[in-house]
């Protein structure tokens, strides 16, 4: 079944002025674009720096208004002008991992607060404080870190309770822009375990986009290679990094080191 589906998916920004006599120039971000993602597999994206990826995470999630084009999710349209209530739908199916977790956590609120919020804001009912003390463990945090500030944590605690918090209303989609380039080596290493293991029980289908081929390597049963807005490249994983198609793909995966083996 296709979880996800995008058609001539297009997003224009008004690029920053360089001078006041300028005329406002409209930039491309993401051009006319089509996507499938079929339920339960992993889709890596990746491109350099500038190539659309946040934008296409942001329309695929309702989170921006696409300039043209339609969006679907679990067989309904994401219409991102519509209320946070007539969206309820959307965000219950989805999860949000961003690169920075720091800055995608309130201070003021306790790690408990912090993934449990979800719960409140779909107004999803049973045990919550049972499911927060689950979520917990599953993403390997003692019961005690309940109580914590985000100031009190290490960058690979506060990683594990933005995990935490995604899904903690069982999404069927998990979603994650960069969310290990923030985090150290071996930080690195044990949320990629985490997320592989995330996959390994559930039947969560994931996006993510890193520039870290491991990252992809590991997770991703597919890849997108973007471009300037566009889709370059699409095939399984092990088919793009060993056998690329295109030449950016080729030159991207030069200018990256490859983990040999998996
Ligand atoms: N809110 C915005 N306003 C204006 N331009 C934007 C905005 N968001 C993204 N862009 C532009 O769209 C292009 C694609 O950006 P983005 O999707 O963030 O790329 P990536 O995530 O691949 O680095 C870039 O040229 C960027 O400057
Ligand atoms: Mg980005």
């Amino acid at each position: 079944m296709t979880i996800i589906e995008a058609r001539g998916l297009r997003r224009d920004y008004f690029a920053p002025k360089r001078s006041p006599f300028e005329k406002s120039r409209l930039q491309t971000a993401l051009a006319p674009t089509d996507l499938d993602v079929a339920e339960g597999t992993s889709l890596g994206i990746i491109g350099e720096s500038g190539s659309g990826k946040s934008t296409l995470i942001r329309l695929l999630l309702g989170l921006d208004r696409q300039t043209d084009g339609t969006v679907r999710v679990t067989g309904r349209t994401v219409d991102a002008t519509a209320s946070a209530r007539s969206l309820h739908w959307l965000r219950q199916a989805t999860g949000l991992v961003f690169q920075d977790p720091y800055a995608s956590l309130d201070p003021r609120m306790t790690t408990e607060q912090i993934i449990g919020e979800p719960l409140w804001a779909l107004d999803i009912d049973g045990d919550r404080s049972a499911r927060i003390t689950e979520v917990l463990d599953q993403v390997g945090l003692e019961p005690s870190m309940a109580a914590r500030y985000p100031h009190e944590l290490s960058g690979g605690q506060r990683q594990r309770i933005a995990l935490a918090r995604a899904i903690v209303h069982r999404p069927r989609i998990l979603v994650g822009d960069e969310p290990l380039s923030a985090l150290d080596v071996t930080v690195r290493a044990q949320i990629l375990e985490l997320l592989a293991e995330l996959r390994r029980t559930s039947d969560l289908t994931l996006l993510i986009v890193s520039h870290d081929i491991g990252v992809v390597q590991n997770l991703c049963d597919e890849v997108i290679v973007m471009k300037d807005g566009l889709i370059v490249e699409r095939g399984t994983t092990k088919k793009v990094l060993l056998d690329p198609q295109h030449e950016y793909t080729k030159r991207l995966l030069a200018a990256i080191p490859v983990i040999p083996g998996r």
